[in-house]
């Protein structure tokens, strides 16, 4: 694993261009979550992210562009729909499914005939599209850098976690992941996923955007697949998956109220336990961490049970949630009790990927 940060080597970009003109495995940093990335045009390059993820060969991945004009490379047509989101939206958290130019990116796209496409906005990533269209490379292939069903990683560090250990990857050899460094991403869940390739188009996953923000761009209503209720034409897709972003700890969304029952209930049991720890007995309690918009406001904390706040504004809540998640899941805990998000359409990302963690 090699660490690259531009803040401290000036020449960062440049290695991390040549990386991926070289075949190799590169993070990069974009301002949703990091990718997982490699040069969309070179099938043996893609490959080598699906093993490293242990991703299925056939999950489509999204290609990542420097402009709009770089996309038209990868489709065999972009419809109108598209065009007006894409000129709303991008650079931004925003991807598109089109139909795909069939000579090109076969294996990044999973073998369908359809292709997701995002330019993103983050600088680091501009900078690294814009070195690699002078090499040529007009698309990187990038899946979050995450191994397949786990939390997506928003900070360097993440990926470092996800992939230090891993397996088969000689030192500098073209498996090896190596890390792009772009600090804390600042929307911090995956972008909005919107297919534009059949008629209608359907907002295959939620982001930082809202649906009207998305049908005022569109000029047209779009359909939304949900997860409880799965469009059974779409094709399979890890993100659309109902387990997916899971901790190693058991999710549990809860109102605020049945929180504090909750807690009223094992909160006697963890004081005893914690006594019994001082002579250690095998002991059943679960261990518990609470993360929660209100309680501890007017609730103080038990010293057995970990706990987090959730930022209160949606904006936020999405920017901490993966790294909140992760740092619950550090401490070993065997659930994490999370307070339900609120209803509003602002907050339709973050209750998107919560419930799609507490159903793995
Ligand atoms: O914010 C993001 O989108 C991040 C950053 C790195 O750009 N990427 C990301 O990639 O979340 P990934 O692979 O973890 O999720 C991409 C989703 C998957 O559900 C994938 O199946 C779907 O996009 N997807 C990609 N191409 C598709 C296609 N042609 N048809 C349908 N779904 C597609
Ligand atoms: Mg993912």
């Amino acid at each position: 694993m090699r660490l690259l940060d531009p803040a401290q080597q000036p020449d960062a970009i440049e290695q991390a261009a040549q990386r991926l003109a070289d075949g190799g495995l590169l993070a990069l940093p974009t301002e949703t979550v990091y990718g997982l990335g490699a040069r969309a045009d070179d099938d043996a390059a893609v490959a080598r992210i699906f093993a490293a993820k242990g991703r299925p060969a056939d999950h489509p991945l999204i290609v990542h562009v420097p402009n709009p004009a770089a996309a038209l490379h990868f489709v065999s047509s972009f419809p109108p729909v598209a065009q007006r989101l894409v000129a709303a939206f991008w650079p931004g958290p925003l991807t598109v499914i089109v139909p795909r130019h069939p000579d090109v990116a076969r294996a990044a796209a999973g073998g369908q005939d359809t292709i997701g496409l995002r330019c993103p906005d983050h600088p680091v990533a501009r900078q690294l599209l814009d070195a690699c269209a002078q090499r040529d490379i007009l698309g990187v292939a990038a899946p979050s850098a995450n191994r397949f069903g786990r939390i997506s990683p928003t900070r360097a560090a993440h990926v470092v976690d996800e992939f230090q250990d891993q397996a088969g990857a000689d030192a500098g050899g073209l498996d090896e992941v190596w890390v792009l460094d772009g600090g804390p991403c600042e929307v911090g869940i995956e972008s909005t996923i919107v297919d534009c390739s059949r008629g209608q188009p359907v907002l295959l996953r939620p982001g930082r955007l809202t649906l009207s923000q998305l049908e005022d761009a569109a000029g047209e209503p779009l359909l939304w697949s949900r997860p409880e209720a799965p469009d059974p034409e779409a094709p399979r897709a890890s993100g659309t998956l109902l387990s997916h972003y899971a901790p190693r700890a058991r999710v549990i969304l809860m109102s605020d109220e049945q929180l504090g029952s909750s807690l009223d209930v094992i909160e006697p049991e963890v004081t005893a336990a914690l006594m019994r720890d001082r002579h250690p007995v095998a002991h059943p309690r679960p261990r518990v961490a609470v993360y929660s918009r209100s309680l501890w406001a007017r609730r103080t904390p038990h010293k057995g049970v970990h706990h987090l706040s959730m930022p209160g504004d949606a904006a936020t809540a999405a920017h901490d949630l993966f790294a909140d998640l992760r740092e619950m899941d550090a401490t070993g805990v065997d659930q994490i009790w999370v307070e339900a998000p609120p209803d509003g359409p602002e907050w339709d990302g973050v209750r998107d990927r919560l419930s799609r963690a507490a159903a793995a």
